[in-house]
């Protein structure tokens, strides 16, 4: 079957897309820095599928070494490209430590493959739309001025795609637009791995409910929403492991849209904090300690996806609902707690 390079592979989203690559035939091999990953996710990926993935621990920025593992992997006929610094405040303080890591890597994988037939599906974010001024935001939705240097790393890496794919003929490519990923894989065996302190909403609930964390804090509890916290399309991970299966099988299709696409990967519903705050403690069956605070600078208020374009032309719809996101989530931490690793 044929072989598929995840960049970023013992990450979050990276892991879970390799086990469902696997389970749906083809053979995945890892490139991933482990800048922000950790070895042990190799043994675990293992635990669940039942092989070793192949592994290449090397920084996509170096150039040299990107086009030797290029030319020494000639079987390779797609490629999932994750590998990117991800940390919206971050990218605040440190933008070149973002415009660096997340376009130097895009152009060598992509200067590496010039003359090579490939299919490319790349990492993107709902973080392109803003604040949208309808909703469910739709792929057609006007790209607003980007928010941190993060999402303009985004933005600016679909526009290269797109010229990149029209220029020249070998360029098979689909940017997907996650909205907000969240739980773990159904073993308990992979999940979220956050350094430090979580940035992000499911990391923070879980790690208080075990204790680590003191309480949430909800950024924000007076916007103009039915409770006054904002809200989001949170999406399973492992639901949006399988978009990028769909999408890999689409450009091996040929897809009829051309040879740069864009597709909406959310559940099509939106949750409040406050609502995903509650859905957490029925899956989990735990109080969780939190209050509500101050707004959050840069704070959309409220985002869910349009998904009628992926349901319909990448053959791919979220299953699992925000039950089965929290509960995944909570049995993470919580083998984790047992397990730890890093
Ligand atoms: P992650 O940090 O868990 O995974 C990214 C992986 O890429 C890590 O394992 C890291 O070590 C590796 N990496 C980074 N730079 C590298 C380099 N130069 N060379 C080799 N490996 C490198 O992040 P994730 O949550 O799995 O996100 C994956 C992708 O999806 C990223 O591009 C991210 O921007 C995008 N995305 C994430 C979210 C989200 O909320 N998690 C939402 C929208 C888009
Ligand atoms: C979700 C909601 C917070 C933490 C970010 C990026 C975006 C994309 C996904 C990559 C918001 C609220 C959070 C907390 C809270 N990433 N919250 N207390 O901001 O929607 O999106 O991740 O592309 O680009 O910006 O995700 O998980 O940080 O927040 O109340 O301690 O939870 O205000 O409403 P966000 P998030």
């Amino acid at each position: 079957m044929s072989k598929i390079l995840v960049t970023g592979g013992t990450g979050y989203i990276g892991s879970h897309t390799v086990v469902e690559l696997h389970n749906s035939g083809y053979t995945p091999v890892i490139v991933d820095n482990l800048s922000n990953s950790n070895i042990q996710i190799l043994n675990q990926i293992e635990k669940i599928i039942g092989v070793r993935p192949e592994f290449h621990q090397f920084d996509l920025c170096d150039e040299a070494q990107t086009k030797t593992f290029v030319q020494e992997n000639p079987d390779i006929t797609g490629i999932i490209h994750f590998a990117a610094s991800k940390a919206v405040g971050e990218s605040v303080e440190k933008p070149l430590k973002y415009y660096h890591n997340n376009f130097f890597s895009l152009i060598n994988l992509l200067n590496a493959y010039q003359g090579k037939p490939i299919n490319f599906v790349f990492s993107s974010s709902c973080t392109v739309y803003g604040e949208p001024d309808t909703l469910p935001v739709t792929e057609s939705a006007p790209v607003k001025k980007a928010a941190s240097p993060y999402g303009n790393t985004k933005q600016i890496a679909e526009e290269i795609l797109e010229e990149v794919a029209a220029a020249y003929g070998n360029y098979n490519t689909i940017a997907l637009r996650y909205f907000n990923p969240v739980g773990a894989h159904a073993s308990a065996l992979i999940g979220e791995l956050p350094l430090g302190v979580p940035q992000n909403l499911l990391p923070f609930i879980t790690q208080t409910a075990i204790g680590k964390r003191e309480k949430l804090t909800v950024f924000g509890g007076d916007y103009d929403t039915p409770d006054g916290s904002c809200i989001r399309d949170y999406i399973h991970v492992v639901d949006l492991a399988k978009a990028h299966v769909a999408a890999i099988r689409l450009l091996e299709k040929g897809n009829p849209n051309g040879k740069y696409d864009v597709f909406n990967v959310g559940t099509g519903n939106g949750y409040s904090v406050l609502e995903a705050i509650a859905a957490f403690e029925k899956a989990s069956g735990q109080k969780l300690n939190y209050v509500v605070g101050p707004r959050r600078d840069g704070d959309i208020i409220r985002v869910w996806g349009d998904v009628t374009k992926s349901t319909e032309q990448l053959g791919w719809k979220a299953e699992l609902g925000i039950d089965e996101m929290m509960a995944s989530a909570w049995a993470w931490e919580r083998y984790l707690q047992e397990n730890p690793i890093g």
